[in-house]
């Protein structure tokens, strides 16, 4: 098992991170060649800030240089199958140069440990058939569901 250098702390995002937190956000576009605006990114940073949005944001932050090196973004949502709500994890990524070195895990042990503290121990997320990367740390810290997605239109 890889583990993130200890100086590597994963928090909640700041209002002072937005930049840091928008680089990676547009390389993460970059990553599934698709473009969004500007104004998606303010929303989206808006909501995380937003106390009364259950959508937040959470980054890796390299603690010698301060530089933001990873970012997990996730919503809770009700479901019928349970009292408890769900937690989403919409988008996770890691910068190309702090990769493989237990960042990703660190992210997304984040989001466990903040569930569990909102009463939501239900996380899920999904990944393309072919982002066979992901899926080698997917499979070390949940399981594959049995399940196939489908949509109407859209991304
Ligand atoms: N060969 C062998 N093992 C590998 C390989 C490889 N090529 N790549 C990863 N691993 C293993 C590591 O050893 C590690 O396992 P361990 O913790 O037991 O040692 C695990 O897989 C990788 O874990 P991390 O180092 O924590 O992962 P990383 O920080 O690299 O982040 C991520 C993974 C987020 C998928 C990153 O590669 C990335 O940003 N990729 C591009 C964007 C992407 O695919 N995002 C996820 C889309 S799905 C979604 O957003 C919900």
């Amino acid at each position: 098992m890889s583990s993130a250098d200890d100086s590597v702390v994963v928090r909640f995002v700041t209002e002072d991170d937005k930049d840091g937190w928008q680089r990676l956000w547009k390389s993460f576009q970059e990553f599934y060649e698709v473009s969004f605006p500007n104004e998606l990114d303010d929303f989206n940073f808006k909501r995380f800030l937003d106390p009364t949005v259950k959508m937040w944001d959470a980054v890796a932050v390299n603690g010698l240089s301060g530089e933001i090196i990873g970012m997990v973004n996730f919503f809770s949502h009700m479901s019928t199958w349970d009292f408890k709500d769900k937690i989403y994890i919409n988008d996770l990524y890691v910068g190309e140069n702090s990769k493989i070195k237990g960042v990703g895990r660190k992210l997304i042990q984040f989001v466990y440990e903040e569930a569990d503290k909102l009463g939501t121990p239900s996380e899920y997320w999904c990944t393309d058939e072919s982002n066979h990367r992901a899926q080698i740390l997917y499979t070390k810290i949940g399981y594959k569901a049995p399940k196939i997605m489908y949509k109407r239109n859209g991304y």
